[in-house]
């Protein structure tokens, strides 16, 4: 652990708010290949953090640990802790599809059921035994104006989402994960399929959602994270070099394979 990353430990564990994510000496093995090694960080709730690194440097394999997805591949397996508002989410107790309700995730290729735009929506609700037609309805409607797609959508609920622009599409995906009112949002290179339009509209979404949300969005894109995120982690190769502000870290990073990325050199 560097030095730039000690105080961002907290004194104790009762000084977490919700929404706080945290790594310690993390590492991550898929069969013999090791894609983290000794991860230690904490993302502070109601930010936004950004994970940028050359390609196979272990950012969407950090990401999809943070909501236990990567337990669905065979042969994983890890050391060290990730934890919730203080909770290990490797608890034996923890109840996993609780988690990923908790921690939302959305991917680079959109990938909505082939259903109606409120089925897709109203998919969490009605699994966690909401029946009342009024009260899905809310659901559907409260989701889709938190991710700023309901007044595009609102008279063709009932079509296919598949029907829908790419951009459209992603946001009902982060309708979809916010319908389960999660704490963190996990966005996995969300806008680089996307159009510029498109992508400015899930650049404000994120600015907009991180009043009530924890959200770690992996980019390639250096502008977006700039533009987009309170803090940045620069991953290479299974290691987090550093983090820190991200203005800081766009205009005077500590290390020196930072400045490389950051300026172009590799990567
Ligand atoms: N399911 C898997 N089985 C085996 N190895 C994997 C698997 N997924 C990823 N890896 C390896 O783990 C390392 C980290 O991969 P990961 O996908 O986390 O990188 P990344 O930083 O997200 O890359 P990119 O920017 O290309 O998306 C890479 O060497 C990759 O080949
Ligand atoms: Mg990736």
């Amino acid at each position: 652990m560097t030095a730039t990353l000690e105080h961002r430990l907290p004194k104790s564990r009762q000084a977490l708010q919700p929404g706080t994510i945290e790594a310690r000496d993390f590492s991550f093995w898929y069969g013999k290949k090791q894609a983290l090694n000794n991860i230690s960080l904490i993302v502070p709730p109601s930010s936004v953090t950004a994970l940028i690194g050359p390609s196979g440097c272990g950012k969407s394999t950090f990401l999809r640990s943070i909501n236990r997805l990567n337990d669905l591949i065979p042969g994983i397996r890890h050391e060290g802790d990730l934890s919730l508002d203080g909770q290990s989410i490797f608890d034996k107790d923890l109840d996993v599809v609780a988690l990923r309700q908790r921690v939302g995730m959305v991917f680079q290729r959109w990938n909505p059921f082939p259903k109606s735009i409120y089925d897709n929506v109203a998919y969490g609700a009605r699994i966690n035994g909401v029946t009342r037609s009024s009260e899905l309805d809310e659901v559907v409607e409260r989701s889709l104006r938190r991710a700023a797609l309901w007044d595009e959508v609102k008279d063709r609920l009932r079509t296919s989402a598949l029907g829908l622009s790419g951009g459209q599409q992603q946001r009902v995906c982060i309708a979809r994960a916010l319908a389960n009112q999660p704490e963190v949002l996990l966005l996995d290179e969300p806008a680089s399929a996307l159009d510029p339009g498109s992508t400015q509209k899930i650049e404000e979404l994120v600015y907009e959602l991180k009043r009530e949300l924890t959200i770690v969005i992996v980019t390639h894109n250096l502008q977006q994270a700039a533009r987009a995120s309170d803090h940045t982690a620069f991953f290479f190769s299974g290691q987090l070099v550093e983090l820190g502000p991200t203005d800081q870290i766009f205009t005077r990073p500590r290390e020196e394979r930072t400045d490389a990325y950051i300026t172009g050199r590799f990567g």
